[in-house]
């Protein structure tokens, strides 16, 4: 048969050792946080019937428009892979009716989401999120205490230079007359706006103020801005948060601009932008959406989330943070015996914790501690004839260079005292 290599998925974005180490240890971190604040990991399906989605993001959307990955299966149902997991986390709220085992319902979830977006530096079609969604709550000091927890998280990771754009989008009290006077501002300049934009005029003519065309741009710089629009409740929910903002110490912009590729939100709405990330800038984003769970078929029930793009946090916390997490010692057999009395050690140590390597392939003493080195051990413990006659095995500080002798009879807990 012809030898041919069969490649990953163009865009689909795989992690790789050593970089899967850094990714467990943000993940850790990630977890660790969000529980202490009292949320609780929901790991979803991965595929949904479409409508789902468009019920939830909207028919007028790019994700829903043009970058789902749907298919047809052998039933002739339509089911999408995920692009984003609100709308999930919403119909497992409801599904399993999550909102009856306590009042105040926090979830997180961490994982993989698909969009058929063009591929670039921090943009994929397989990329992954790390995300939260809290049910419930109406009040603004959730949003506040929501975004101290993220920006707490960035502050833990050292990420520099992500900057939080706020805005509210107002709630079906306030945003339809502003939908009005949007759809009239873009109709008199719709002859200067992209073919989407014209399109979305009558159904989202919110999308016009985010499109990234500069003819788009120049024509939306003039329109109507819904901070001017807010309906008193609305007004007072974004003040609040901004005024709790103010009391912590947590800096942000407003930015009457920012409105999402999503159409399920109300009220809060924002972005963490990073400039170093380039283009692609958004690292996490998110905000209110009170309507959806009733939307999908559930009781009326306010809800506040956001996800981060891992692939983006990533890039923005570089290569100093978490240390490769990398095994102790090399146990280094010169010959089969050697071999035979180090491998119940090797089993025994690493039953306890993970800690030692042992080479199975009778290699040269130079290829071994080549290997040594390269997998970062601290120590290499070297056994062959000579130290079995001896009764005492070498060990070499693979740092300092510096070499000891170790009994044999009693290896397993003299290394367990090199251990830091
Ligand atoms: P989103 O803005 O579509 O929101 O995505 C959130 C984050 O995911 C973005 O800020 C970005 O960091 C990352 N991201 C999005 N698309 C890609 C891509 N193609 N490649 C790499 N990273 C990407 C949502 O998904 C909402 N579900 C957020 C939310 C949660 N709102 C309320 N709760």
């Amino acid at each position: 048969m012809k030898k041919i290599q069969i490649k990953t998925v163009k865009g689909f974005n795989e992690i790789l050792p050593p970089e899967s180490f850094r990714w467990r240890l943000v993940e850790d971190k990630f977890r660790d946080l969000l529980e202490g604040y009292g949320f609780a990991e929901l790991r979803l399906a991965l595929l949904e019937p479409t409508e789902l989605f468009a019920r939830s993001i909207g028919g007028e959307t790019d994700i829903v428009e043009k970058e789902m990955y749907t298919f047809v299966d052998r039933s002739d149902r339509s089911l999408t892979l995920r692009p984003e997991a609100t709308a999930s986390v919403v119909r497992a709220y409801n599904q399993y009716s999550l909102g009856k085992i306590s009042e105040i319902n926090k979830l997180y979830y961490v994982g993989p989401m698909f969009r058929y977006e063009r591929p670039q530096k921090g943009r994929y079609r397989q990329f992954h999120q790390l995300g939260a969604e809290v049910f419930g709550e109406e009040s603004f000091y959730q949003d506040a205490e929501t975004l101290v927890m993220l920006a707490q998280f960035f502050h833990a990771l050292s990420v520099k230079g992500a900057v939080l754009h706020l805005n509210s989008l107002g709630c079906e009290a306030c945003r339809p007359a502003f939908r009005d006077q949007l759809k009239n501002y873009l109709y008199e300049r719709q002859e200067a706006l992209c073919g989407d934009c014209r399109r979305r005029i009558s159904e989202n003519p919110l999308r016009a103020l985010d499109c990234k065309n500069p003819q788009c741009r120049e024509a939306a710089a003039g329109a109507p801005l819904i901070s001017n629009a807010l309906c008193d409740g609305c007004h007072q929910h974004f003040s609040g948060l901004c005024s709790l903002l103010d009391d912590v110490g947590l800096d942000y912009q407003v930015n009457p601009r920012l409105v999402r590729g999503l159409d399920y939100y109300t009220r809060t709405t924002f972005e963490f932008l990073a400039g170093d990330l380039g283009a692609q800038n958004a690292v996490a984003a998110g905000g209110r959406y009170d309507r959806l769970v009733e939307e999908l078929g559930g009781k009326a029930t306010p809800a506040f989330g956001f996800a981060i793009g891992f692939e983006r946090l990533m890039m923005l916390i570089g290569s100093e943070v978490a240390p490769l997490s990398s095994p102790f010692v090399a146990l280094v057999p010169l010959g089969e015996e050697a071999l035979r009395l180090l491998f119940p050690i090797h089993v025994e140590l690493n039953r306890e914790a993970q800690m030692t390597t042992l080479g199975f392939q009778q290699k040269s003493l130079k290829s071994q501690l080549k290997k040594a080195d390269k997998d970062g051990v601290t120590y290499a413990l070297i056994v062959g004839p000579d130290e079995l006659n001896q009764g005492e095995a070498l060990c070499r500080n693979m740092r300092t260079k510096e070499q000891s002798r170790l009994p044999l009879n009693r290896l397993g807990e003299a290394l367990r005292e090199l251990l830091p």
